[in-house]
């Protein structure tokens, strides 16, 4: 198995801790960025410290992901000290839930420049690197409710579902490149994000999936590493949904 640099953005979040480790168990360098504020630094370190805990050793930078100025910062900081990007993993996301007649333009914009906008911003900044490399894996995280909408989310659903249209084009310019790109899709999990949603309307979400649970974060990193695998090469420009059966497409 051969050892590559991997980016996971939002990498000390409910999700990306698991796909850190998870990426760490492959034999990864493993690289995990959280949103630079004085809080977040403090909560970043100690789940640096629970990961080694487990074994994995993570290497930690702050990255504002909707800011193009950040990212190019980050890149050529990770380059200049570890070398160039193999896997990017575009974790980094945010909720600002409101239906369409109380949501804020602000909400709105938020939204779209941390889960939408960040993806050209991070993956601008790797891509052409992999191709000339002849290697890459970009793995974009969508969301169930980019698939099929979702009340209270018109900014969220907008911004996962263009996640989709950016991950197939992207992958028709790497595929002759050595540089496959996919979204995964993970449905409701039991993360931080999800346990915000009021209990009542949780509860019912709940009792619409058919596996009869909410997710947990190590299944949607099972499929991250899935797709970021050495012998994962003939799959690019697809959507691997991981939601207990709640959407099929
Ligand atoms: N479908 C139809 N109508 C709905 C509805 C639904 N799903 N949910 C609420 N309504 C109705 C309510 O019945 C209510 O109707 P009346 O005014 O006639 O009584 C009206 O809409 C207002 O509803 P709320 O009282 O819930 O409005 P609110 O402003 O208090 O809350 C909300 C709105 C913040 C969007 C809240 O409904 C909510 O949090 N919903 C969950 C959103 C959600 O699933 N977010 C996912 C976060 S996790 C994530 O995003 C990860 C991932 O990728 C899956």
């Amino acid at each position: 198995m051969s050892k590559r640099i991997a980016v996971v953005t939002g990498g000390t979040g409910g999700l990306g801790i698991a796909m850190c480790e998870a990426l760490c168990d492959q034999g990864h360098t493993v690289i995990a960025t959280y949103y630079p504020s004085p809080e977040t630094e403090a909560q970043a370190k100690e789940c640096q410290e629970s990961m080694k805990a487990w074994g994995a050793e993570v290497l930690l930078y702050p990255l504002d992901v909707s800011s193009f100025e950040s990212c190019q910062n980050f890149i050529t900081t990770v380059e200049a000290e570890h070398g160039p990007v193999d896997i990017l993993v575009n974790n980094a996301g945010i909720t600002r839930d409101a239906p369409l007649k109380r949501m804020e333009h602000q909400q709105w914009q938020d939204v779209i420049d941390t889960n939408l906008s960040s993806m050209f911003n991070m993956s601008k900044l790797v891509f052409n690197s992999m191709c000339e490399r002849g290697w890459g894996r970009i793995i974009n995280i969508s969301s169930l409710n980019g698939e099929k909408g979702q009340f209270g989310q018109a900014n969220y659903a907008a911004a996962k579902a263009g996640i989709y249209g950016f991950t197939r084009s992207i992958a028709l310019e790497g595929a002759r490149k050595g540089v496959t790109v996919n979204a995964v899709s993970p449905g409701y999990i039991d993360t931080p994000m999800v346990r915000q949603v009021p209990e009542k309307v949780l509860n019912s979400i709940v009792e619409g999936i058919p596996v009869g649970r909410l997710g947990k974060p190590v299944e949607i990193a099972r499929a991250v590493a899935f797709l970021a695998a050495e012998d994962s090469g003939f799959i690019t420009g697809t959507n691997l949904s991981v939601n207990g059966g709640q959407y099929m497409s």
